[in-house]
């Protein structure tokens, strides 16, 4: 989605923009462009298309200055174009301003000001520019922050907005509705961006504004107010990345490097879990923050966990292993549906939102209408501070470090391995596992990042599977039980970075329809490790093959053996150290799988047509 990030008070404001930009193009973007302010005029450049046309037309057109904004569309309003591209000026070029989000009700106030306004734009942002003018104008000694608080209270929708004024050369003013925006001052400069990615490189010491605050952003300092003018504190906090963990180190795209940290991320997210609560006292499984007393887990009836995408497929692992530890009855549901329907929650259901950046609109929406019906919300976020953590009851963080590449995959990872902690906290907290069943059982999950590293191995193998298979019309992705949310997130993962046409279904139902799409040259990519479904897989592998399909088989140590005479090609993972750890494990190949694929068809991996890496629309 888009991206923002403006300086003031840096004679090369121009140049951090661009870089700023640079660290966030992961989100997605389909065009760019930047604000100058030099105190005479605001001078835009703005280009569709890659950053780098951005870099090219600012080449041509030099432009300095101590305050500059820049940013990155996603289209939603207007085609994704020139004219259409942030940001964009009132039509005397006294304000200019970048936005994030929607403003619902543009056209109502397009129309307010009147017939003869001309827009230069199709979009819903372009209008606030004119608003903000006029409201300067209207009010001789009203300044840029005053006028902004004075428009905000006219916009419907969701928004992080970003002006500067030509009156007004060292400053920005920032507004936040329900879309992230981060505000920070260091060493006499001061910033602002969409996500912490893009200010790392600057400082650790952030603050997020919070919805329906207003800053004013200057070389000396911030001021954050709400939009009546009381002065009030956004949300301040360490960032706890390194600017080397937002890079590519050596690798040839933001995918691979995390695919190959996986290991880490998630010895970092099992890190630390065990706390004693007094000296002498057996230590107990710990959540990061919790803002709800223990002892409400033993009244829960139910379980919702919400989620979007890859994090919803984390969350039906995550329900198997609540339910096999905890025995409350579980519901994953998709967050943009579970908002629009009427669910039966109260005080007694747990819901549990997982969301990777946090700053998901769908979630933090499912999560707050389950607040709103008094329900304890527990987040599982990547992201220190976001949104969806800070509006929670209580959080258990995935320590995965930032995550650039558009696909998912230690984020993922790391989402499983924090719903097994979760299943076992609540078993614990519920008196359903004995403590030291509880510390057993972690010892256990202990082992997944060696056996992570095994998996890891297999990747000169899967490379030339991806060459094979590259060209496939069609790929069937089947599983069950532990499998299934792996196969969905396989099939996920392809059809994202790739553009193949993949589909996942529960092996069991291929009969009830969906075998009627094999044929001669389709692919089935069937999760098969040893367990109690096993059997029942070999029978499906064997209905496909039957029927034209080439098998990709993944499978454990225990179960290869027999594969081997029943598919084309067999991948061998170790045994997990519990089962309910094997999607951790199996997911691995099915990566990479993409990963090469896409590679192999040329495709831009980090940064996937249409797609965007933080969905803060709806
Ligand atoms: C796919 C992917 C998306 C996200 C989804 C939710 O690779 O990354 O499906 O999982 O957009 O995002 P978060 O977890 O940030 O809420």
């Amino acid at each position: 989605m888009c991206g923002i990030i403006g300086i003031t008070g840096r004679d090369d404001a121009v140049d951090g923009v661009v870089n700023g930009l640079r660290r966030l193009e992961y989100r997605g973007y389909d065009s760019a462009g930047a604000v100058i302010n030099d105190g005479r005029e605001l001078r835009v450049v703005k280009r569709a298309g890659k950053l780098g046309e951005l870099v090219k037309a600012l080449g041509d057109t030099p432009l300095s200055a101590s305050t500059a904004l820049g940013h990155t569309r996603w289209a939603t309003h207007g085609a994704p174009n020139d004219r259409n591209a942030h940001p964009h000026l009132d039509p005397s070029g006294r304000v200019a301003v970048v936005h994030n989000g929607i403003i619902e009700n543009y056209q109502e106030l397009r129309a307010s000001l009147g017939d003869g306004v001309r827009f230069a734009s199709d979009t819903d942002s372009e209008v606030v520019a004119h608003l903000v003018a006029d409201e300067l104008d209207r009010t001789q000694d009203a300044d840029l922050f005053t006028a902004v608080r004075t428009v905000l209270a006219r916009l419907k929708g969701a928004y992080s907005l970003c002006f500067v004024a030509v009156d007004d050369p060292t400053t920005l003013v920032v507004a936040k509705y329900e879309a992230p925006l981060i505000v920070a001052h260091a060493d006499g400069v001061g910033y602002c961006a969409s996500d912490v990615a893009a200010l790392i490189e600057h400082t650790t010491e952030v603050a997020a504004l919070l919805d329906g605050q207003v800053a004013r952003i200057s070389p000396d300092g911030i001021e954050v107010t709400d939009v009546d003018g009381a002065s009030v504190e956004p949300h301040r906090y360490t960032v706890d990345w390194d600017l080397s963990a937002a890079e590519k180190q050596g690798y040839d795209h933001f995918m691979l490097k995390e695919i190959h940290e996986q290991p880490q991320a998630v010895a970092d997210t099992l890190l630390d879990r065990l706390n004693a609560p007094a000296p002498g006292q057996p230590a107990r499984l710990t959540l990061d923050e919790l803002r709800i007393d223990e002892g409400e887990f033993g009244r829960i009836d139910k379980v919702f966990i919400l989620a979007c995408g890859t994090s919803l497929h984390a969350g039906m692992v995550g329900k198997l292993a609540i339910e096999h530890w905890a025995g409350i009855p579980v519901d994953v549901e998709v967050a943009s549906e579970f908002r629009y329907r009427d669910p039966i929650v109260d005080p007694h259901t747990l819901v549990i939102a997982i969301s990777q950046s946090g700053e998901t609109i769908d979630t933090i929406a499912a999560a707050s209408h389950a607040r709103d019906q008094r329900a304890p919300v527990i987040a599982i976020s990547n992201v220190v501070g976001s949104t969806l953590a800070r509006e929670a009851d209580g959080v258990l963080y995935t320590h995965a470090g930032p995550e650039v590449a558009v696909a998912s995959t230690k984020a993922f990872t790391t989402q499983i391995v924090a719903c097994l902690l979760l299943g076992l906290y609540l078993a614990q907290a519920r008196g359903r596992l004995y403590t030291s069943e509880v510390s057993d059982t972690l010892g256990r999950l202990e082992q997944i990042p060696a056996a992570l590293e095994q998996v890891l191995e297999l990747d000169g193998q899967i490379r030339e599977l991806a060459e094979r298979y590259k060209d496939v019309d069609y790929t069937m992705f089947i599983g069950r039980h532990a499998g299934l949310p792996i196969a969905m997130e396989g099939a996920l993962k392809l059809k994202e970075i790739s553009y193949l046409h993949a589909e996942a279904f529960p092996a069991g139902e291929m009969k009830h329809g969906p075998i009627a799409l094999i044929e001669d040259g389709s692919l089935v990519v069937a999760l098969a490790p040893a367990g109690h479904v096993f059997p029942k897989m070999v029978s499906n592998i064997q209905e496909v093959r039957a029927r034209g399909a080439s098998v990709l088989a993944i499978g454990t140590e225990g179960s290869t053996e027999e594969l081997k005479a029943h598919a084309d090609d067999v991948l061998t993972l170790p045994e997990p150290p519990h089962e309910l750890a094997g999607p951790v494990l199996s997911v691995v190949p099915l990566q990479l799988f993409s990963y090469h694929v896409a590679t192999a068809r040329g495709e831009d991996v980090d940064q996937p047509r249409n797609l965007a890496k933080t969905v803060t629309v709806e």
